[in-house]
């Protein structure tokens, strides 16, 4: 048996694997997410650490005696930073945290890290945080002796070791990509070594063994072996087997993500496409990223004070957009904007406009956002031929049904079942204890295929055609 651990934004989850793949169980914590001040997004490592323990009493039900190997998944590019005795310092700045716009915009003036990281300095990666603490919270920046990201701090808890993969290390601005090594110079030009670094594995590497009060506590055998894992988007790569070039997935979390394995590393800065090490050996990935996505959703459904599901299940067959246009940008955006200043918008509301044209609307302009994305990683080179869905946004068949016409793409949904991260996460600890490949990652059966509706093809692309004439209207609108 396997575990695979999920650090999300919202939520821990853990699920049970056999050695042939089925889920036996699965267990959740739920995470929220603080922010004290605009711009800010922080979360309290220690919660993580609790909502784990919550996942291990709920699977430890099932008896985990057979558990061989243990794998992590998490949310990317958080900064945890730690001082000499591993104390946490700090809460760890998030992935959609942008207060370090400025910091983000001066390291990616110098050429050096588009060039090594294969990436734009985005002001959610690692490193422009570690800027902004040196500059705000000087003290404390004194004070750093080791920075991790969220689901290494959970793996230091689980082995007591500093280790990570190079998925996750890919998004700090830190890692030269294509040589999947830490960058000396990278470091230092944000005043930091090695030393502060954690030791690197692939993602189906073993990083260490489980601790043994921890397996005791659970029920757990000695010498259970933790996987490198992935930060989240590859290890649902893994989990829903896009780990070969021409396979892609869409992920509708709290972000968005449109993923694309690739054969070699082909950066693209200039595109706002992320270019990340996959989470398996001498692969890579694109993606374009999104910061709301049911994040966008869930925020409007608080507005009207309904539930996300009810609002999508109340909306009947695929219509053509209406007037009314929606920006996704509540904190923000990275593909293809790069803009922490911009924001959202509704535009062209009506008399007409009730409530389901607006839930309409806001599903419309995260697949509007999600098309840019489309257009990003085209402009690199790559093209998507069909596209899994996974996330939880993926139940609503009217958004799957909205994304296979807008983009113009066949949309997969995989039988029921979770193929993410933390599945994903599962198989890469079979990986570490067996030694097995890429082979074992594959692709999940296919419950159905949602195909564009070419009466609504042109309806979509004059749709996309005003989203695009309000982002330009409206980016100097902060
Ligand atoms: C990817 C990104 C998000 C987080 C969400 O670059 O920032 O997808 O990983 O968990």
């Amino acid at each position: 048996m396997f575990i695979g651990l999920d650090l999300g934004t919202s939520g821990l989850k853990g699920v049970l694997m056999t050695e042939t793949q089925e889920v036996v169980a699965e267990a959740t914590a739920p995470l929220s997410v603080q922010r004290p001040q605009e711009g800010w997004s922080e979360q309290s490592p220690a919660d993580w650490i609790a909502a784990a323990e919550t996942v291990f009493d709920r699977l430890a039900a099932q008896g985990l005696g057979q558990v061989r190997g243990l794998g992590l998944s998490g949310q990317m590019h958080g900064a945890t930073l730690l001082d000499r005795a591993d104390e946490v310092l700090r809460p760890c700045i998030l992935w959609n945290d942008t207060r370090s716009h400025a910091e983000a915009a001066e390291l990616d003036g110098d050429p050096m890290f588009r060039r090594l990281s294969g990436n734009i300095v985005f002001p959610g990666f690692t490193a422009p945080k570690l800027m902004w603490v040196a500059r705000h919270e000087p003290a404390l920046r004194a004070r750093v002796a080791r920075v991790l990201l969220p689901k290494d701090y959970l793996r230091l808890w689980l082995t007591g070791e500093h280790v990570a993969e190079m998925s996750d290390a890919a998004g700090t601005a830190w890692l030269d990509t294509g040589a999947r090594d830490w960058s000396d110079d990278l470091l230092a030009a944000t005043g930091l070594d090695r030393s502060a670094m954690p030791r690197l594995v692939e993602g189906s590497q073993v990083s260490g063994v489980l601790r043994p009060a921890l397996a005791a506590r659970w029920g757990l055998p000695k010498g259970v072996v933790v996987a490198g894992g992935g930060g989240d988007n590859a290890a649902s790569g893994v989990g829903v087997g896009v780990v070969r070039a021409g396979e892609a997935f869409v992920s509708l979390g709290t972000s968005g993500v449109l993923f694309a394995a690739n054969d070699g590393y082909q950066p693209d800065p200039a595109t706002a496409v992320h270019t990340f090490c996959h989470a398996l050996p001498d692969t890579w990935h694109q993606m374009g990223v999104i910061l709301a996505a049911t994040d966008a959703l869930n925020w409007y459904a608080r507005l009207v004070g309904a539930d996300a599901a009810a609002l999508t299940g109340e909306l009947g067959a695929l219509q053509a957009p209406g007037k009314t246009v929606f920006l996704p940008y509540l904190g923000g955006e990275r593909t293809p904007l790069n803009s922490a200043s911009v924001r959202g918008a509704f535009a062209g509301l009506e008399h007409a406009t009730d409530r389901t044209a607006a839930t309409r609307a806001v599903l419309e302009g995260v697949t509007y956002a999600l098309r840019d994305c489309r257009d990003a990683l085209a402009a690199t080179g790559t093209r998507i031929g069909q596209l899994l869905a996974v996330g939880g946004g993926s139940r609503s068949d009217y958004w799957l049904r909205l994304i296979a016409t807008a983009l113009d793409v066949p949309v997969a949904l995989p039988v029921a079942g979770d193929f993410g991260g933390a599945f994903g996460a599962a198989r890469l600890a079979l990986m570490a204890a067996t030694g097995a490949g890429a082979e074992i990652a594959t692709q999940p059966r296919i419950a159905r295929v949602v195909e564009p509706d070419p009466r609504l093809t042109a309806a979509f692309d004059a749709g996309h055609a005003r989203f695009r004439a309000a982002q330009t209207a409206l980016k100097d609108l902060t």
